[in-house]
């Protein structure tokens, strides 16, 4: 809870701040980065240059303070933001850091209008949410048993190529089993180090829990227009063999269906959003086969259409699964029916009719794909309760602000 001193503040500087939060994030960021250059190995430069993390911590920071009166909104933020950090290791001590650097950007950016009593406000707003943030990253790295910033050297014992851009690397520990225990729609950090300089990228895990492997499937990023090209993807790619050791971090993450439920669940997926959705679909197979389940997926055309074997596989077991293939632009090589059941993008229309509006839809894709689904779900009667979403990369909060 915000004090009566700070919340007049605040409340009066919330939209001008809202207005420069991403230069003010980018002086924070250039200060920072600055000062504590060892910072860099944690933070993704990716993001950093096509502005996507700029614009969600400043953003998580001013939707906090324009939400102070009903915080609730904030928790599935918080949480995923929480889960992130245990997976890059943030530690309690780097939070003076970025409180210090960010009041510092906030009185560059306001100048005059930055008076001693707003920035007194700022420094507590930011703290109310820091020690929210430290409390909760400290109970999770508890759970998991593990110290902030630690990561395993597991052995890559498997290759497989899943399309012509997604490769799968098989994950085990030294003594050939699997790493551990963890939530089916969950991800872990992938530390590489290229000219001295260590990079974490976030990978969902593919596979279910009860392999005795952890698997990743991650695909090679050329770069194109506002997508840099993937630096640590291309280099597992062009890297990695079998026998190789990964540096990973704890699996993470809020995006876990509870399995266990008979409620129809839909997995809605777009390229290689798909990943997390085969670790959900394998983990279905075992643990609730009877589980009405309608995995829809939408690819460019067959040859980007990774883990495709998952569905064939799981019916298998699964008597209720149906199964949805948009593809925009099928080539000559793949099969109506077979290969794809629907030309162009995915239809809500099309997935309500298989699955009905009282199921439970989980997301992943690229943002506009999402952005559709969801609006496209919710306009046709489904609650949004009902809608749960993944995004890779850091999520963009304009919708609180
Ligand atoms: C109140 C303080 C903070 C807020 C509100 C905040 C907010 C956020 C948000 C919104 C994300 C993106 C989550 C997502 O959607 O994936 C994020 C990620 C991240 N945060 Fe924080 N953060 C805070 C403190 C810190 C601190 C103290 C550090 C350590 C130096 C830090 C380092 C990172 C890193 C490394 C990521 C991952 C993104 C990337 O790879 O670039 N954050 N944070």
């Amino acid at each position: 809870m915000l004090s009566s001193f700070a919340v007049p503040y605040i409340d009066a500087s919330v939209p001008v701040l809202r207005e420069h939060g991403v230069a003010i994030t980018r002086h924070f960021y250039d200060a920072m980065f600055r000062a504590h250059p060892e910072l860099k190995n944690l933070f993704n430069l990716g993001n950093q240059a096509n502005g996507a993390q700029q614009q969600s911590l400043a953003a998580a920071v001013f939707a906090y303070a324009a939400n102070h009166r009903n915080p609730g909104v904030l928790t599935p933020v918080v949480e995923r933001i929480v889960h992130k950090h245990v997976s890059v290791g943030i530690r309690a001590e780097h939070y003076p850091i970025v409180g210090r650097h960010l009041l510092d950007a906030i009185q560059q950016v306001l100048g005059e209008a930055a008076a001693p009593p707003l920035l007194a406000a700022w420094d507590e707003a930011y703290w109310v949410l820091a020690k929210t943030l430290i409390e909760a990253e400290k109970r999770l790295y508890g759970q998991l048993g593990t110290e902030p910033g630690a990561l395993r050297a597991l052995v890559v014992s498997e290759l497989r190529d899943e399309s012509e851009d997604v490769r799968s690397f098989y994950l085990r520990d030294e003594a050939g089993g699997s790493p551990g225990a963890f939530l089916p729609g969950q991800y872990v950090s992938v530390a590489v180090t290229q000219d001295g300089l260590r990079q974490l990228r976030q990978y969902s895990l593919s596979d279910a829990p009860e392999q005795p492997w952890w698997r990743i499937s991650v695909k090679r990023e050329a770069g194109h227009d506002d997508v840099p090209a993937g630096r640590v993807s291309n280099w597992l790619h062009a890297n990695l063999k079998v026998g190789d050791r990964l540096e990973v971090g704890p699996a993470c993450g809020d995006f876990a269906p509870a399995l266990q439920d008979a409620t129809p669940i839909a997995l809605l997926s777009a390229g290689v959003g798909i990943t997390p959705m085969v670790a959900v679909l394998n983990a279905l197979a075992l643990r609730n086969p009877q589980r009405p389940t309608l995995f829809a997926h939408a690819a460019r055309h067959g040859r980007q259409h990774a883990l495709r074997d998952a569905v064939a596989a799981a019916r298998e077991h699964m008597p209720a699964l149906r199964r949805l293939s948009f593809y925009e632009a099928p080539t000559a090589e793949d099969r109506p029916a077979e290969d794809y059941t629907h030309v162009g993008r995915m239809d809500v229309a099309v997935v309500l009719d298989r699955i009905g509006v009282d199921a439970e839809f989980y997301l992943c894709g690229p943002i506009g794909f999402m952005q559709a689904q969801w609006q496209g779900l919710v306009a046709s009667g489904v609650r949004a309760t009902r809608i749960h979403r993944e995004v890779f990369g850091p999520e963009l909060l304009d919708h609180l602000l």
